[in-house]
């Protein structure tokens, strides 16, 4: 879809073969968001080797089916992405985790990833999820996307993880139901 004044937009999922072909791609959203400070399991400094490290472990996830990977492209270029994973307990089949939600600093504020959660929705009811369940940096934008998102809050754990820069931040769990 184009929109007026960003740019044409595209949110799909990618399979492991076009995954490792976006490395650098995928790489430089994620690098961008740890130096931009967002607490998303890594510490400073993260280089862009690192990170397509990352993707490349992911990309073997995605090939066994224990996780759904989706981009939001650009004009063409990937510019956030988000992940659903699928390793959960034989007796939770019927849920996923939503993870690593990432939208590149020079795309923020344009909707993509509402669009991003909206498609990891869809794509999990379409594999037959009925529960996602998330959590994400206390007082974060990421908090304020899912609530408006319709997500129920469960409650903060406090200290939960570091920032990229060493400092303890909080961590607010989420679920829905889809
Ligand atoms: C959290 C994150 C994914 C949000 O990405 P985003 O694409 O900017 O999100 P959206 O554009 O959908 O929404 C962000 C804001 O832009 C606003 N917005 C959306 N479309 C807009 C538009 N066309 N014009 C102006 N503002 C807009 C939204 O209302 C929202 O406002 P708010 O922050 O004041 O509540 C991004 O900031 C990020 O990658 N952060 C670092 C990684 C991270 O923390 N991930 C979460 C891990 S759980």
């Amino acid at each position: 879809m184009t929109v007026d004044g960003v740019g044409e937009i595209e949110v799909r999922r990618l399979d492991a073969a076009e995954v490792r072909a976006r490395l650098d791609e995928l790489a430089a959203v994620l690098a961008d968001c740890v130096a931009g400070g967002a607490s998303v399991s890594y510490m400073a400094p993260f280089t862009h080797e690192q990170a397509r490290e990352a993707f490349a472990a992911w990309a073997d996830l995605v090939e066994r089916d224990t996780r759904l990977l989706l981009a939001a492209f650009l004009d063409g270029t990937v510019v956030g992405t988000v992940q659903l994973v699928f390793a959960t307990p034989p007796n939770q089949p019927h849920r996923a985790d939503v993870a690593k939600l990432l939208v590149h600093r020079s795309a923020r504020r344009r909707g993509l990833a509402r669009l991003l959660m909206e498609h990891a929705e869809r794509e999990a009811q379409a594999e037959g999820k009925t529960l996602l369940v998330l959590d994400t940096v206390t007082g974060d934008d990421a908090e304020r996307l899912y609530m408006r998102l319709g997500w129920t809050r469960v409650g903060v754990i406090p200290n939960y993880a570091l920032y990229p820069d060493g400092r303890p931040c909080d961590t607010t769990v989420f679920w829905k139901a889809v």
